[in-house]
């Protein structure tokens, strides 16, 4: 089985009836954040055990590295507004809770930072325009960063979990199945025809696929996580053999930090057990801030990440060749060529059409047309 990014599972769970979280300052936090709280104490975050400290903010933002050279491109932070920690000091601990995750977690304050929101919005997502989603969240953020370690000591039995597995789950999950070879796939929409088609082209050469979609914070105009699962359900359940895929959900926001993201979502895929990471075409982009094949190119900077990229060429249907096709294979003109833009497909089903069976399979449509909240608002 593949190592753990930095060697080791990270654990940062304890058993409640074990201490006492009398007397600690108590802050409830977005649940947003709690799902990285959730995150780093599962080991999907592995090496990190905390929020990040200066020095490793700085490393990320300038190297994509921690302080300790292990790759890491996405900042995992913990943001508070300046007055309400204004009693806090480094060495005390602070209790973060959250009612929708139930979270019950203990910060301990190792060190409390301004920062530099420019500086963050230019090194992670290369742009300072507060239109990206992503920059806007960084812009929205409090005054102060606490660095520190987190330990989580109870949260709540929350809807979709059974879809729900950490690292240690899908670890013994692999081996229990007997696949040695693991690729992974990221995602955070219904599956379209090239969606299926990148999956079943890497699943070719390994021994099984984890569909692992993200579901969590995302922006105004992305299909919502119902739609994502019941979409998935129905594609397995008629287009995919059992002991081959494995679907199992992320809770975290998406960044839409394309060719960083992408780093950071092999990283997670890696501590859940798998030797392979699907990279297709604009990976976790939006708009035209990155090239699409950005998230290809940067790959080349980590010869240590420890889970080997398949990268796909954009796939597309051509009426030509009457199959599925990418620029390598396909010597026909654009014009013949069907995208599976997955902005067409949205204007698609927003007005209550069905796609075309070219783009997406009759029961994903079908599975979609039936929900009321089709998209985030
Ligand atoms: S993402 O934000 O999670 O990247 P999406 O769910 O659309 O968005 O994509 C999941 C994965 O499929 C990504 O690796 C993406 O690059 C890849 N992908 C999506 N559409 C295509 C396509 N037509 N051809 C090749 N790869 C694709």
């Amino acid at each position: 089985m593949i190592k753990p990014h930095g060697g080791q599972l990270v654990d940062r769970n304890v058993k409640k009836k074990d201490v006492d979280l009398e007397g600690y300052k108590t802050f409830e936090i977005s649940t947003n954040t709690s799902e990285d709280i959730l995150n780093i104490a599962n080991g999907i975050f592995s090496p990190l055990k905390g929020f990040l400290c200066k020095n490793d903010l700085n490393n990320i933002l300038n190297e994509k590295r921690l302080e300790n050279d292990t790759p890491w491109t996405i900042p995992i932070l913990i943001d508070f507004d300046k007055n309400d920690i204004k009693d806090i000091k480094e060495g005390d601990k602070v209790l973060l809770t959250n009612k929708e995750t139930g979270i019950t977690s203990v910060l301990d304050v190792e060190e409390i930072q301004s920062y530099d929101k420019k500086s963050i919005a230019q090194n992670v997502y290369k742009t300072q325009d507060v239109n990206h989603p992503g920059v806007a969240n960084i812009y929205n953020m409090k005054e102060k960063l606490i660095g520190g370690k987190i330990t989580v000591y109870d949260t709540k039995v929350r809807e979709y979990d059974k879809y729900n597995l950490t690292p240690k789950e899908t670890r013994f999950l692999f081996k229990e199945k007997g696949w040695r070879d693991i690729v992974a796939f990221q995602t955070r929409n219904p599956p379209h025809i090239g969606h299926e088609y990148v999956q079943k082209t890497a699943l070719t050469f390994v021994d099984g696929i984890f569909i692992n979609p993200i579901i969590g914070k995302k922006k105004s105009g992305d299909f919502t996580d119902d739609v994502i699962l019941a979409s998935y359900d129905t594609l397995m359940k008629h287009y995919y053999l059992k002991e081959r895929a494995v679907m199992s959900i992320l809770r975290t926001s998406m960044k839409y930090a394309g060719p960083r993201e992408a780093i950071h979502h092999a990283i997670m895929r890696k501590n859940f057990g798998c030797t392979h990471f699907i990279v297709g075409r604009d990976h976790a982009g939006v708009g035209n801030y990155y090239g699409p094949y950005d998230a290809h190119d940067i790959f080349a900077e980590f010869p240590d990440l420890g889970i080997v990229p398949l990268f796909f060429r954009s796939f597309s249907r051509c009426t030509k060749c009457d199959s599925v096709v990418n620029d390598k294979i396909c010597p026909h003109d654009q014009k013949y060529h069907i995208n599976f833009a997955g902005k067409k497909i949205r204007e698609i089903l927003r007005n209550g059409q069905v796609p075309s069976e070219d783009m997406m399979r009759k029961e994903v449509s079908e599975t979609i047309l039936k929900f009321d909240k089709t998209f985030v608002e």
